[in-house]
């Protein structure tokens, strides 16, 4: 009766959606546990690409069942959006799930980011305006609308009418702004309260049910441990948990059942939204990564910051996630480096250090102190096996596992399921 959980290492976007759409053949259940539609986790198959910003990657697979918990943040027409771009290939009827208590994002939530953002100026966080950050506030502040009361519609329109009243007073006398009208924010999600009415459940329920079954659930992450709340680099982070104990959190689901911890690491580093990233190319490698990994967001579709993989931020966070099956992904996208670098330690201003700082200050200074290892100047996309790998990807991948102690029992070659390297998993 294992729960494990698929956890992203840097700063969100490593491929998560790929990989929990491959194991999720060994799950009965996948879980979405935090984030919204900040989120975009893409998968090909059928020879079609798909973007899912809440709904599992597990849908594609006929067998398992797909739950939206607690801790995620729902834009009813988006989940619409997603729901329909499913429906013909993969029927989700009686199979997708969302929890009563996941929180609905409203206008006045994306109105509220875009404002804010605004009046940060050049502080900005670079937010996805998707309202996540006021919509976790509200959710946090005890004021925030629950999937749930979708069933009662009556309260649904008081609850938002109210809340609706005190955000307009802060629209127009701190931001100087025009205010909503109650119609903009509810006629879209009592016009959809039909499509998502049917899908609601007590999704914590079904997963502790489904644990005393004895089934396997599979939870993806969403962002990745550098954009966390708590641990990664704030401000510059999102307003939900990414750990693999958020997951668990969530869905109320006890430690004990927690037996690994699939932590995805992309094999260089990007970023997308503002904040510090030592190891950043703002030059022709850097455009090349961006180029070969198609480096622009899965949900915005901003170019990301690319550069070289930064091993003090991985070790960081492979100790917070506990990931103890470690998954490189986008390794194909070096193929063409005569060598490549790896961040190894940051030189700041009070030393040379190998752990990552915990104030953004030190991060903000720090430089990034490389090793240099040779490539393999070698197409990849078509191995399957750890074996033929050339020696110098095998190199590599053996570098990444002695500095952060992790075994890489998975390697990822392109974005279709088939192009993955499966080593003990
Ligand atoms: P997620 O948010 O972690 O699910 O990742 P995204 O979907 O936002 O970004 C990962 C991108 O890399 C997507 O465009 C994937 O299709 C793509 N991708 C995933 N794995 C590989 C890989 O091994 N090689 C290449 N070239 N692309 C990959
Ligand atoms: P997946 O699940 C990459 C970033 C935003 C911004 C910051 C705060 O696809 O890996 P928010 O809208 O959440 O308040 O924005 O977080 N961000 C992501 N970056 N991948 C994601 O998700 C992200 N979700 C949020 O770009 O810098
Ligand atoms: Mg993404």
């Amino acid at each position: 009766m294992p729960v494990k959980v698929i956890c992203g290492l840097q700063w969100g976007d490593e491929g998560k959606g790929k990989i929990t759409h491959l194991l999720s053949d060994g799950a009965d259940f996948v879980g979405r546990f935090a984030g919204g539609p900040n989120s975009g986790h893409t998968i090909y198959t059928s020879g079609q690409k798909f973007v899912f910003h809440v709904v599992p990657a597990g849908i594609f697979k006929p067998n398992v069942i797909c739950l939206i918990g607690p801790g995620t943040v729902i834009d009813p027409v988006g989940l619409v959006d997603e729901l329909d771009a499913v429906k013909d290939i993969s029927p989700y009827e009686g199979r997708l799930f969302l929890s009563e208590s996941a929180h609905l994002i409203l206008e006045y939530h994306r109105y509220q980011d875009k404002l804010e953002e605004l009046a940060r100026g050049d502080s900005k966080i670079g937010t996805t305006l998707r309202g996540i950050g006021p919509t976790y506030s509200d959710k946090v502040n005890r004021v925030g609308i629950k999937a749930g009361l979708l069933k009662y519609p009556n309260e649904l329109k008081a609850h938002v009418a109210n809340t609706l009243e005190k955000k307009n007073k802060i629209f127009t006398s701190i931001y100087k702004a025009q205010p909503l009208k109650l119609d903009q924010v509810l006629e879209p999600i009592l016009r959809l309260s039909d499509r998502i009415v049917p899908l609601l459940a007590d999704t914590a329920f079904l997963a502790r049910k489904a644990l005393e079954n004895n089934k396997n659930i599979l939870l993806e992450g969403n962002q990745g441990v550098l954009l966390d709340l708590d641990h990664g680099t704030y401000p510059y982070v999102t307003s939900s948990s990414c750990t693999p104990c958020a997951g668990l959190a969530s869905f109320g689901i006890s430690p004990k059942y927690l037996t690994d911890v699939i932590g995805i690491v992309k094999s260089y580093q990007t970023r997308v939204g503002k904040g510090p990233m030592p190891t950043i190319q703002n030059n022709e490698t850097g455009q090349l990564i961006r180029e070969r990994g198609k480096e622009y967001g899965a949900a915005t579709g901003r170019p990301r910051d690319c550069g070289w993989l930064d091993l003090v931020t991985l070790r960081y966070s492979v100790q917070i996630a506990g990931a103890n099956l470690l998954t490189v992904t986008l390794l194909d996208v070096l193929d063409v480096f005569e060598q490549i670098k790896v961040c190894v330690a940051y030189k700041t201003p009070f030393g040379i250090i190998t752990e990552f700082p915990s104030d953004l200050e030190t991060l903000l200074q720090a430089e990034p102190i490389y090793e240099t290892l040779p490539g393999w100047k070698q197409d990849i996309s078509r191995i399957r096996a750890w074996d033929d790998l050339p020696e110098n990807a095998k190199k590599y991948l053996k570098f990444i596992e002695n500095q952060v102690g992790a075994r890489v029992s998975l390697v990822s070659v392109g974005p279709e399921e088939l192009q993955t390297i499966r080593r003990d998993i």
